[in-house]
Protein backbone atom coordinates (compact mmCIF):
# COMPACT_ATOMS: atom_id res chain seq x y z
CA UNK A 1 0.00 0.00 0.00
CA UNK A 2 1.28 2.99 -0.94
CA UNK A 3 0.63 6.55 0.36
CA UNK A 4 -1.50 7.34 -2.46
CA UNK A 5 -4.01 4.74 -1.49
CA UNK A 6 -5.88 6.16 0.51
CA UNK A 7 -6.85 9.11 -1.89
CA UNK A 8 -9.81 8.78 -3.97
CA UNK A 9 -9.85 7.05 -7.21
CA UNK A 10 -12.13 9.79 -9.10
CA UNK A 11 -13.42 12.66 -8.04
CA UNK A 12 -15.96 14.73 -9.52
CA UNK A 13 -16.55 17.91 -9.12
CA UNK A 14 -19.30 20.07 -9.65
CA UNK A 15 -20.88 18.53 -12.90
CA UNK A 16 -22.95 20.52 -15.07
CA UNK A 17 -24.50 19.09 -18.53
CA UNK A 18 -26.45 20.93 -20.49
CA UNK A 19 -27.88 19.65 -24.34
CA UNK A 20 -28.35 23.09 -25.51
CA UNK A 21 -31.31 24.31 -23.64
CA UNK A 22 -31.80 21.01 -21.95
CA UNK A 23 -30.20 19.96 -18.62
CA UNK A 24 -28.85 17.08 -18.23
CA UNK A 25 -27.31 16.90 -15.28
CA UNK A 26 -26.64 19.52 -12.61
CA UNK A 27 -23.61 20.44 -10.10
CA UNK A 28 -22.90 16.95 -9.09
CA UNK A 29 -19.93 15.91 -6.76
CA UNK A 30 -19.10 12.53 -5.98
CA UNK A 31 -15.69 10.50 -4.97
CA UNK A 32 -15.19 7.12 -5.21
CA UNK A 33 -12.29 4.70 -3.46
CA UNK A 34 -9.97 1.79 -4.90
CA UNK A 35 -12.65 -1.14 -4.15
CA UNK A 36 -15.53 0.25 -4.08
CA UNK A 37 -19.08 0.04 -5.81
CA UNK A 38 -21.22 3.30 -6.31
CA UNK A 39 -24.60 2.66 -7.46
CA UNK A 40 -26.26 5.91 -9.35
CA UNK A 41 -30.40 5.45 -9.05
CA UNK A 42 -33.49 7.72 -10.45
CA UNK A 43 -36.22 7.27 -12.70
CA UNK A 44 -35.82 7.74 -16.52
CA UNK A 45 -34.49 11.38 -17.59
CA UNK A 46 -32.91 12.19 -14.02
CA UNK A 47 -29.10 12.47 -15.85
CA UNK A 48 -27.80 8.88 -14.86
CA UNK A 49 -26.36 8.23 -18.27
CA UNK A 50 -25.30 12.00 -18.70
CA UNK A 51 -23.27 11.64 -15.47
CA UNK A 52 -21.69 8.05 -16.74
CA UNK A 53 -20.77 9.19 -19.52
CA UNK A 54 -18.98 12.53 -18.06
CA UNK A 55 -17.47 10.55 -15.30
CA UNK A 56 -15.53 8.33 -18.00
CA UNK A 57 -14.91 11.39 -19.97
CA UNK A 58 -17.16 10.39 -23.22
CA UNK A 59 -18.96 13.69 -22.71
CA UNK A 60 -17.87 17.04 -22.31
CA UNK A 61 -18.71 18.86 -18.97
CA UNK A 62 -20.30 22.38 -19.28
CA UNK A 63 -19.25 23.28 -15.94
CA UNK A 64 -16.93 21.47 -13.66
CA UNK A 65 -14.26 18.72 -13.70
CA UNK A 66 -13.42 14.82 -12.96
CA UNK A 67 -9.99 13.93 -11.64
CA UNK A 68 -8.82 10.45 -11.61
CA UNK A 69 -5.13 9.19 -9.93
CA UNK A 70 -3.67 7.01 -12.10
CA UNK A 71 -2.04 4.37 -12.12
CA UNK A 72 1.31 6.08 -10.85
CA UNK A 73 -0.01 7.79 -8.36
CA UNK A 74 -0.36 11.16 -10.08
CA UNK A 75 -4.06 12.91 -9.81
CA UNK A 76 -4.83 14.17 -13.15
CA UNK A 77 -7.43 16.29 -14.45
CA UNK A 78 -9.63 14.52 -17.40
CA UNK A 79 -10.07 17.24 -19.22
CA UNK A 80 -6.11 17.91 -19.73
CA UNK A 81 -5.63 14.33 -21.05
CA UNK A 82 -3.96 14.34 -24.50
CA UNK A 83 -6.83 11.68 -26.73
CA UNK A 84 -3.47 9.16 -26.85
CA UNK A 85 -3.59 9.34 -23.06
CA UNK A 86 -7.50 8.71 -22.89
CA UNK A 87 -7.22 5.85 -25.43
CA UNK A 88 -4.69 4.63 -22.76
CA UNK A 89 -6.86 4.55 -19.58
CA UNK A 90 -9.78 2.89 -21.68
CA UNK A 91 -7.96 0.35 -22.87
CA UNK A 92 -5.47 -0.44 -19.66
CA UNK A 93 -7.25 1.12 -16.07
CA UNK A 94 -11.04 1.06 -17.62
CA UNK A 95 -14.08 -1.04 -18.64
CA UNK A 96 -17.04 0.48 -19.64
CA UNK A 97 -20.22 -1.90 -20.11
CA UNK A 98 -22.68 -1.07 -22.50
CA UNK A 99 -26.95 -1.28 -21.51
CA UNK A 100 -26.89 -2.78 -25.37
CA UNK A 101 -24.15 -5.26 -25.46
CA UNK A 102 -23.95 -4.47 -29.26
CA UNK A 103 -22.31 -0.79 -28.65
CA UNK A 104 -19.74 -2.41 -26.32
CA UNK A 105 -18.90 -5.89 -28.45
CA UNK A 106 -17.63 -6.60 -31.99
CA UNK A 107 -20.61 -8.31 -33.16
CA UNK A 108 -18.95 -10.01 -36.78
CA UNK A 109 -15.71 -11.90 -34.92
CA UNK A 110 -15.89 -14.84 -32.54
CA UNK A 111 -16.34 -14.36 -28.88
CA UNK A 112 -12.35 -15.42 -28.44
CA UNK A 113 -11.18 -12.44 -30.38
CA UNK A 114 -13.85 -10.11 -28.20
CA UNK A 115 -11.95 -11.55 -24.96
CA UNK A 116 -8.87 -11.46 -26.99
CA UNK A 117 -8.53 -8.33 -28.48
CA UNK A 118 -8.62 -6.42 -24.95
CA UNK A 119 -5.59 -8.44 -23.98
CA UNK A 120 -3.70 -7.95 -27.02
CA UNK A 121 -4.62 -4.20 -26.33
CA UNK A 122 -2.46 -4.35 -23.15
CA UNK A 123 0.20 -5.86 -25.18
CA UNK A 124 0.00 -9.85 -24.99
CA UNK A 125 0.96 -11.69 -28.13
CA UNK A 126 1.54 -15.29 -27.34
CA UNK A 127 -1.62 -17.11 -29.02
CA UNK A 128 -2.15 -20.20 -27.24
CA UNK A 129 -1.82 -17.65 -23.53
CA UNK A 130 -4.60 -15.54 -24.79
CA UNK A 131 -7.10 -18.28 -25.89
CA UNK A 132 -6.65 -19.90 -22.47
CA UNK A 133 -7.49 -16.74 -20.93
CA UNK A 134 -10.45 -16.16 -23.19
CA UNK A 135 -11.74 -19.95 -22.91
CA UNK A 136 -11.12 -19.41 -18.82
CA UNK A 137 -13.28 -16.03 -18.98
CA UNK A 138 -16.28 -17.82 -20.60
CA UNK A 139 -16.03 -20.21 -18.26
CA UNK A 140 -16.09 -17.37 -15.58
CA UNK A 141 -19.22 -15.83 -17.13
CA UNK A 142 -20.94 -19.54 -17.94
CA UNK A 143 -20.50 -19.22 -21.35
CA UNK A 144 -19.97 -23.22 -22.70
CA UNK A 145 -16.65 -22.84 -24.33
CA UNK A 146 -17.92 -24.57 -27.06
CA UNK A 147 -18.99 -21.44 -28.29
CA UNK A 148 -15.80 -19.43 -28.61
CA UNK A 149 -15.50 -19.79 -32.28
CA UNK A 150 -18.69 -18.32 -32.47
CA UNK A 151 -20.07 -14.69 -33.21
CA UNK A 152 -22.01 -12.55 -31.01
CA UNK A 153 -24.74 -12.46 -33.10
CA UNK A 154 -25.23 -16.23 -32.80
CA UNK A 155 -25.68 -15.21 -28.76
CA UNK A 156 -28.51 -14.92 -26.76
CA UNK A 157 -28.98 -11.22 -24.91
CA UNK A 158 -28.15 -12.58 -21.53
CA UNK A 159 -24.97 -14.27 -23.34
CA UNK A 160 -24.07 -11.32 -25.18
CA UNK A 161 -24.31 -9.45 -21.54
CA UNK A 162 -22.27 -11.82 -19.93
CA UNK A 163 -19.87 -11.62 -22.72
CA UNK A 164 -18.97 -8.13 -22.68
CA UNK A 165 -18.24 -8.47 -19.27
CA UNK A 166 -16.03 -11.06 -19.82
CA UNK A 167 -14.20 -8.23 -22.66
CA UNK A 168 -14.25 -5.44 -20.14
CA UNK A 169 -13.19 -7.45 -16.75
CA UNK A 170 -10.24 -9.38 -18.72
CA UNK A 171 -7.50 -7.16 -18.63
CA UNK A 172 -8.75 -6.45 -14.88
CA UNK A 173 -9.37 -2.98 -14.90
CA UNK A 174 -8.91 -0.49 -11.82
CA UNK A 175 -12.51 1.14 -12.95
CA UNK A 176 -15.35 -0.26 -14.35
CA UNK A 177 -18.32 1.85 -15.56
CA UNK A 178 -21.72 0.13 -16.10
CA UNK A 179 -24.78 1.46 -17.61
CA UNK A 180 -27.91 -0.74 -17.03
CA UNK A 181 -26.00 -4.03 -16.78
CA UNK A 182 -28.77 -5.93 -15.76
CA UNK A 183 -31.49 -3.88 -18.11
CA UNK A 184 -33.37 -5.40 -20.71
CA UNK A 185 -32.75 -9.15 -19.14
CA UNK A 186 -35.57 -11.35 -18.41
CA UNK A 187 -35.47 -11.85 -14.29
CA UNK A 188 -33.52 -15.43 -13.48
CA UNK A 189 -31.14 -14.24 -16.03
CA UNK A 190 -30.36 -10.71 -14.08
CA UNK A 191 -30.56 -12.74 -10.78
CA UNK A 192 -27.26 -14.91 -11.96
CA UNK A 193 -25.75 -11.90 -13.80
CA UNK A 194 -26.00 -9.81 -10.94
CA UNK A 195 -24.46 -12.81 -8.55
CA UNK A 196 -21.60 -13.41 -10.95
CA UNK A 197 -21.06 -9.52 -11.12
CA UNK A 198 -21.27 -9.20 -7.51
CA UNK A 199 -18.13 -12.41 -7.48
CA UNK A 200 -16.16 -10.74 -9.51
CA UNK A 201 -16.15 -7.12 -8.02
CA UNK A 202 -15.09 -8.87 -5.05
CA UNK A 203 -12.64 -11.38 -6.36
CA UNK A 204 -11.01 -8.75 -8.86
CA UNK A 205 -10.88 -5.87 -6.03
CA UNK A 206 -12.10 -3.29 -8.25
CA UNK A 207 -13.98 0.62 -8.49
CA UNK A 208 -17.02 0.16 -10.09
CA UNK A 209 -19.73 3.06 -10.92
CA UNK A 210 -23.50 1.17 -11.95
CA UNK A 211 -26.23 2.69 -13.12
CA UNK A 212 -29.80 1.25 -12.58
CA UNK A 213 -33.06 2.43 -12.34
CA UNK A 214 -33.50 -1.10 -10.25
CA UNK A 215 -32.79 -0.80 -6.42
CA UNK A 216 -32.26 -4.27 -5.98
CA UNK A 217 -29.70 -4.01 -7.99
CA UNK A 218 -28.20 -1.15 -6.16
CA UNK A 219 -28.66 -3.10 -3.08
CA UNK A 220 -26.80 -6.21 -4.18
CA UNK A 221 -24.16 -4.46 -5.77
CA UNK A 222 -23.26 -1.35 -4.46
CA UNK A 223 -21.70 -0.25 -0.85
CA UNK A 224 -22.77 3.61 -1.88
CA UNK A 225 -25.85 5.32 -3.74
CA UNK A 226 -26.26 8.57 -5.24
CA UNK A 227 -30.12 9.07 -6.00
CA UNK A 228 -31.08 11.58 -8.80
CA UNK A 229 -33.48 13.34 -9.63
CA UNK A 230 -33.98 16.38 -12.46
CA UNK A 231 -30.63 16.18 -13.24
CA UNK A 232 -29.35 17.11 -9.58
CA UNK A 233 -28.75 14.51 -6.47
CA UNK A 234 -31.10 14.13 -3.91
CA UNK A 235 -29.93 12.04 -1.39
CA UNK A 236 -26.42 9.95 -0.79
CA UNK A 237 -25.00 7.34 1.47
CA UNK A 238 -24.21 4.22 2.06
CA UNK A 239 -26.52 1.91 0.39
CA UNK A 240 -28.51 -0.20 3.28
CA UNK A 241 -28.46 2.89 5.08
CA UNK A 242 -30.34 4.72 2.43
CA UNK A 243 -32.88 2.36 1.25
CA UNK A 244 -33.53 0.85 4.57
CA UNK A 245 -33.93 4.93 6.39
CA UNK A 246 -34.11 7.23 3.44
CA UNK A 247 -34.56 10.82 4.60
CA UNK A 248 -35.82 12.29 1.35
CA UNK A 249 -39.59 12.06 0.45
CA UNK A 250 -38.76 11.04 -3.27
CA UNK A 251 -36.40 8.28 -2.62
CA UNK A 252 -39.07 7.19 0.39
CA UNK A 253 -41.39 7.24 -2.61
CA UNK A 254 -38.68 5.60 -4.74
CA UNK A 255 -37.94 2.72 -2.41
CA UNK A 256 -41.94 2.42 -1.21
CA UNK A 257 -42.68 1.78 -4.82
CA UNK A 258 -39.88 -0.50 -6.06
CA UNK A 259 -38.96 -2.90 -3.34
CA UNK A 260 -41.34 -5.16 -1.28
CA UNK A 261 -42.30 -3.49 2.48
N1 LIG B 1 -28.11 14.01 -26.68
C1 LIG B 1 -29.04 14.66 -25.97
N2 LIG B 1 -29.59 15.79 -26.45
C2 LIG B 1 -30.53 16.47 -25.75
N3 LIG B 1 -30.97 16.09 -24.53
C3 LIG B 1 -30.46 14.98 -24.02
C4 LIG B 1 -29.47 14.18 -24.69
N4 LIG B 1 -29.15 13.12 -23.93
C5 LIG B 1 -29.90 13.24 -22.81
N5 LIG B 1 -30.67 14.35 -22.86
C6 LIG B 1 -31.61 14.81 -21.83
O1 LIG B 1 -30.92 14.88 -20.60
C7 LIG B 1 -31.76 14.43 -19.55
C8 LIG B 1 -31.06 13.26 -18.83
O2 LIG B 1 -30.98 12.18 -19.74
P1 LIG B 1 -30.19 10.83 -19.39
O3 LIG B 1 -30.14 10.02 -20.62
O4 LIG B 1 -28.91 11.17 -18.74
O5 LIG B 1 -31.19 10.17 -18.32
P2 LIG B 1 -31.17 8.72 -17.65
O6 LIG B 1 -31.29 8.92 -16.19
O7 LIG B 1 -30.00 7.96 -18.15
O8 LIG B 1 -32.52 8.09 -18.21
P3 LIG B 1 -32.85 6.54 -18.58
O9 LIG B 1 -33.08 5.83 -17.27
O10 LIG B 1 -34.13 6.64 -19.37
O11 LIG B 1 -31.73 5.96 -19.38
C9 LIG B 1 -33.09 14.05 -20.18
O12 LIG B 1 -33.98 15.13 -20.04
C10 LIG B 1 -32.74 13.84 -21.63
O13 LIG B 1 -33.83 14.15 -22.46
MG1 LIG C 1 -29.78 6.14 -19.28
Amino acid sequence: MTAADDQPLLVAEGLSKWYGRQLGCRAVSLDLYQGEVLAIVGESGSGKSTLLQLLSSQLEPSAGRVLYRMRDGVTRDLAQLGEAERRFLFRTDWGYVHQEPIRGLRMTVSAGANVGERLMAVGQRHYGNIRDTATDWLDRVEIDRSRIDDAPTTYSGGMRQRLQIARNLVTEPRLVFMDEPTGGLDVSVQARLLDLLRGLVADLGLAAIVVTHDLAVARLLSHRIMVMKDGETIESGLTDQVLDDPREPYTQLLVSSILPP
